[in-house]
C-alpha cells in the first residue's frame, strides 16, 4: 500500500455537488445504542470506516451479532447489560477515543474482566476523564496511569451518580448518560455545552431524560435501567468531512461547492459560524429535522479577502475538529490578525494538534504567536508558495493529513504528504472526492516488503 502522496498543482477552479461520509458521532453511537436496545436495530448509510468498523467488532466480541445486509447493518440487540463476553476478553479501540471511552461506560455492569487497549496514538490519550465518573458509578477500574489498556470489570452494584463535566467533552460527558443507562434512580450531570448528539437520541429512543440548558452548561437527568427498543436510523453527512471541501472551495479561486444532507446540529457548526464572522460565503438551505437532528444543504462560494476575527472561545467546543482548518484560513486569506484562544483540548486529540498546527502555519510562512493555549495568527492572503514541503511525523492523525492536502491544493508549492491510510479511520473517500473535484494527487505503488 502507498504511504504517502504528492501534491504539485493547485486545484482549477469548480462549479460541482457532492456528498461526503456519513457522521461518525452518529455512526458510533447508534451502534453502540443498538447493541443495549431490544430487538433488531437497522442502521443506513452507516459510515464505513476504521473507527465504525472498530465499534462493530468490539459489539462482535461481547456477544452482539450484526449482519450487513444492501445499504444497511442489523444489529441484534438483546437489551440493557446484556453483552456476554468471556472473562478476560480484549477489545480494541484502535484509533478512536469516541469508542474508547464510550465503550467503557457501557460495561460497568458486566461482570467480567475487559481489557480495552487501541493502536499509538489512542495509547497515548488520557482516560481519566472516564474512569473518574465509571468509577463513581461503581465499576472497577485499573489502568496504566489512566492509559490504556485499561481493565475494566463491571459490577450488579451500581448507583446513580452527580457529576460535573468541566471540559465541554461529548466524550465524557456521553460516558456519563450511556452509564446512567444501567444505574438505578437518576444520574444528574452538569456538563458545559458540547455536541448533544446522544441527548437527541435518547430523546428518539425515548429513554427518559431531562435536558436543561443554559448559555455554558446542560443540565441533564437521566433514570436508569428502563429498556428501549431496536430503532432504524439512516445517518446523515458528516460536518466535519464537509468542512475540508468548505475550506477547499473558500481557499479556491472562483468555486462554488453544494454539500448535500449534512447534519448542522448547532454544537457542531461553529466552523460555519467562525467562517462567517470572517466574511465568508455559506449558506444552509433545504433545512429538516431528522429524529430530532437538523440537516440542510451546504452552498458555498469562493471567498476574496477575509476580515480577521476574536473568536469567542465559547464557539471552540462547536468546532473541536474544524479548528486546524479555521486556523489555516485565517493564515492564508485573512489580511490583519486573527486571535484564538483557550484552544488546550486540542493538544488531546489524535496527535497534539494544536503544536502541530503551529508548526505547520510558520513552515508555510505566517506568524504565529503562542501564549499557553492561546495564538494569534498573522494572516497574509498573498501568501504564493514555491517551496518543497514534507508533512511527517503527525502520528497519522487523519485530520492533519487531509488539512494538509487542502493547503496543499490551494497555496501551492511542491507537496509530499506521509501517511495516507490515516484517512481510512474517518473519511476513506475523501481523496477519490478530490479527485473528482478535479484536483491532482499522486502516488506510487510502494512494493510491500
Ligand atoms: C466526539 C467528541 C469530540 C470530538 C471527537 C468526537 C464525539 O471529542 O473531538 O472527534 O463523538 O463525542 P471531545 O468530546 O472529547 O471534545
Amino acid at each position: 500500500m502507498p504511504r504517502h502522496i504528492y501534491i504539485n498543482k493547485k486545484i482549477s477552479p469548480f462549479n460541482k455537488e457532492i456528498e461526503v461520509s456519513s457522521d461518525k458521532s452518529l455512526s458510533i453511537r447508534t451502534v453502540l445504542l443498538a447493541s443495549q436496545a431490544v430487538g433488531i436495530s437497522k442502521i443506513s448509510n452507516l459510515l464505513e470506516s476504521e473507527d465504525v468498523l472498530n465499534a462493530l467488532k468490539i459489539i462482535k466480541k461481547l456477544g452482539i451479532n450484526y449482519k450487513k445486509k444492501n445499504n444497511f447493518y442489523e444489529i441484534h440487540g438483546f437489551g440493557l447489560n446484556s453483552f456476554n463476553p468471556k472473562n478476560n476478553t480484549i477489545i480494541n479501540a484502535g484509533n478512536s477515543g469516541t469508542l474508547g471511552r464510550l465503550i467503557l461506560s457501557l460495561l460497568i455492569k458486566t461482570e467480567k474482566k475487559i481489557k480495552l487497549i487501541g493502536d499509538k496514538s489512542l495509547s497515548k490519550r488520557d482516560f481519566a476523564r472516564v474512569i473518574k465518573p465509571l468509577k463513581l458509578f461503581g465499576a472497577k477500574i485499573e489502568s496504566n496511569k489512566n492509559y490504556l489498556p485499561v481493565i475494566i470489570r463491571g459490577t450488579s452494584f451500581i448507583r446513580p451518580i452527580n457529576y460535573a463535566e468541566q471540559i465541554g467533552s461529548a466524550q465524557i460527558k456521553t460516558a456519563c448518560c450511556f452509564g446512567a443507562l444501567n444505574a438505578p434512580g437518576t444520574t444528574f450531570i452538569r456538563a458545559k455545552k458540547s455536541r448533544n448528539h446522544t441527548e437527541i437520541l435518547f430523546k428518539y429512543l425515548k429513554i427518559p431524560i431531562k435536558v436543561k440548558s443554559n448559555k455554558t452548561f446542560d443540565l441533564i437527568e437521566i433514570k436508569g435501567l428502563q429498556q428501549f427498543n431496536s430503532f432504524n436510523y439512516s445517518i446523515p453527512g458528516d460536518i466535519s468531512s464537509s468542512s475540508f471541501f468548505i475550506v477547499l472551495t473558500v481557499l479556491s479561486k472562483n468555486s462554488k461547492l453544494i454539500i448535500r444532507n449534512i447534519n448542522i446540529n448547532e454544537s457542531r457548526t461553529g466552523i460555519v459560524k467562525i467562517l462567517k464572522m470572517m466574511n465568508c460565503k455559506i449558506t444552509l438551505k433545504n433545512k429538516k429535522i431528522y429524529k430530532g437532528e437538523k440537516i440542510a444543504d451546504i452552498f458555498v462560494k469562493s471567498s476574496k479577502i477575509l476580515k480577521p476575527i476574536n473568536c469567542p472561545a465559547n464557539l471552540n467546543s462547536s468546532a473541536i475538529d474544524e479548528l486546524l482548518l479555521i486556523f489555516l484560513v485565517a493564515g492564508t486569506k485573512i489580511k490583519g490578525v486573527s486571535s484564538f484562544k483557550k484552544l488546550g483540548e486540542l493538544n488531546k486529540k489524535e496527535s497534539p494538534r494544536l503544536n502541530i498546527a503551529i508548526n505547520f502555519l510558520r513552515m508555510i510562512g505566517i506568524k504565529v504567536l503562542r501564549s499557553k493555549d492561546n495564538i494569534k495568527i498573522y494572516g497574509n492572503p498573498k501568501l504564493d508558495l514555491r517551496g518543497k514541503y514534507h508533512i511527517k511525523n503527525f502520528m497519522k492523525d487523519h485530520r492533519i493529513f487531509m488539512m494538509s492536502c487542502i493547503a496543499a491544493l490551494t497555496l501551492g508549492g511542491k507537496w509530499k504528504i506521509d501517511d495516507k491510510d490515516s484517512i481510512n479511520t474517518s473519511f476513506p473517500k475523501f481523496l477519490n472526492i478530490l479527485k473528482n473535484l478535479g484536483a491532482h494527487i499522486n502516488w506510487k505503488k510502494e512494493k510491500i516488503l
